[in-house]
């Protein structure tokens, strides 16, 4: 069985042996072949290039054979920079955008929606390059940030400790916010479905600041439009959603479309799996800062984990977010092998 196929089967719940695996990098910086193409290539070259994007995608399974998913190197930031408003990161971490959006007429500013398949063409070649080197093997993600959480950034002008500009928008302009919300789904829409024609396999949905907004808010200021993207897409296309902080509403995630609801460490996932529909695959939930441990550690808890999980169907072994800047490479290595060896 290829890592495609297995990765394909766990998303729809298939009795598997043992669940297929990934981890996603975003915010470590923790292989010293990327910090190498890093010191000649700034990250947005790298994310713009697509020889340069393959490449970087491609090195964890190079030095990890037993991954079984390559994630496209990009990030969510490259949605509003197509619609008109460009980031960086901030010296000390996070992220500054170029401007912030304070006003209706700035909203209504912002490039069309459809433009962003071409502005993002770069997107598609790096996908379709990716395709090719694979070969079926291996399963290849597309991604995106949900509407909700890409607003974040938008309104709050980058990384944020409140979130009280997009929270005073939300419940004082619920108009404008709507306007904006349904603008990047628009947006994200073709673009995930760009990605879709250019080979991704599935689409993972990062709502990473879903956990922010008030429980009973949720819906309404970020489900609703994660639903209308999943409903735009081919029926029963694999896609992801992952919502960090989100576990009173994880049900509420099983009844969007998602094949698979992907969930944060803070969750006992072998519970989540009893809650949700059989039809609806897990993902998750190692907590990333086992991974700065030690491998005995590392073997423990992972094997804690599976042996939670025996017999149940429908499990994508992940971390519980990203794999953290100061991650140890024989850690790493004590998941792959714990999992891929696990019976
Ligand atoms: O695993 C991968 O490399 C896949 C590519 C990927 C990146 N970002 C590359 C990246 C993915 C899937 C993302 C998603 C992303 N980007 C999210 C959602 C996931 C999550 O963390 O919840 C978010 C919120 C972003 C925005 C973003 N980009 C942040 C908050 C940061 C860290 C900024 C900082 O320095 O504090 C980034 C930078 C980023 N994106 C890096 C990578 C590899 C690190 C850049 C570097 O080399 O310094």
């Amino acid at each position: 069985m290829t890592s495609r196929e297995r990765f394909l089967a766990a998303c729809a719940c298939t009795p598997l042996d043992r669940p297929p695996l990934w981890v996603m990098r975003q915010a470590g910086r923790y292989l010293p072949e990327y910090r190498a193409l890093k010191a000649k290539s700034s990250f947005l070259e790298m994310v713009r290039t697509p020889a340069l994007a393959t490449e970087v995608t491609l090195q964890p399974l190079r030095r990890f054979p037993g991954i079984d998913a390559a994630i496209l190197f990009s990030d969510i930031l490259v949605i509003p920079e197509a619609l008109g408003q460009s980031y960086k990161f901030r010296d000390n971490g996070g992220i500054a955008m170029e401007y912030r959006l304070d006003t209706r007429a700035q909203i209504d500013a912002l490039a069309p929606a459809a433009a962003v398949p071409d502005r993002l063409a770069y997107v598609a070649e790096t996908l379709a390059l990716l395709k090719k080197e694979l070969a079926g093997q291996k399963m290849l993600l597309g991604f995106g940030g949900s509407p909700w959480t890409l607003a974040t950034y938008m309104v709050e002008g980058g990384s944020s400790e409140d979130f009280e500009r997009i929270k005073q928008l939300f419940y004082t302009d619920r108009a404008t916010f709507d306007a904006l919300l349904e603008k990047i789904t628009t947006a994200l829409i073709a673009y995930f479905q760009m990605q879709i024609r250019a080979g991704a396999d599935a689409i993972q949905i990062f709502d990473s600041w879903g956990g922010i907004i008030a429980g009973p808010d949720y819906g309404a200021a970020s489900l609703k439009w994660i639903r209308t993207i999943i409903e735009a897409l081919p029926k029963n296309f694999p896609v992801i959603l992952y919502a960090k902080g989100t576990s009173p509403q994880l049900t509420d995630q099983a009844f969007t479309g998602a094949r698979v609801v992907s969930v944060d460490w803070t969750c006992d996932i072998a519970v989540v799996r009893r809650i949700l529909p059989g039809n609806v695959a897990v993902q998750g939930n190692l907590d990333p800062v086992l991974l700065n441990t030690t491998p005995a550690i590392v073997r423990h808890e992972t094997t804690r984990l599976l042996d939670s999980m025996r017999g149940a169907h429908g499990h994508i072994f992940n971390l519980g977010h990203g794999i953290m800047p100061h991650a140890k490479l024989e850690c790493m290595q004590a998941l792959i092998d714990t999992v891929t060896g696990w019976h």
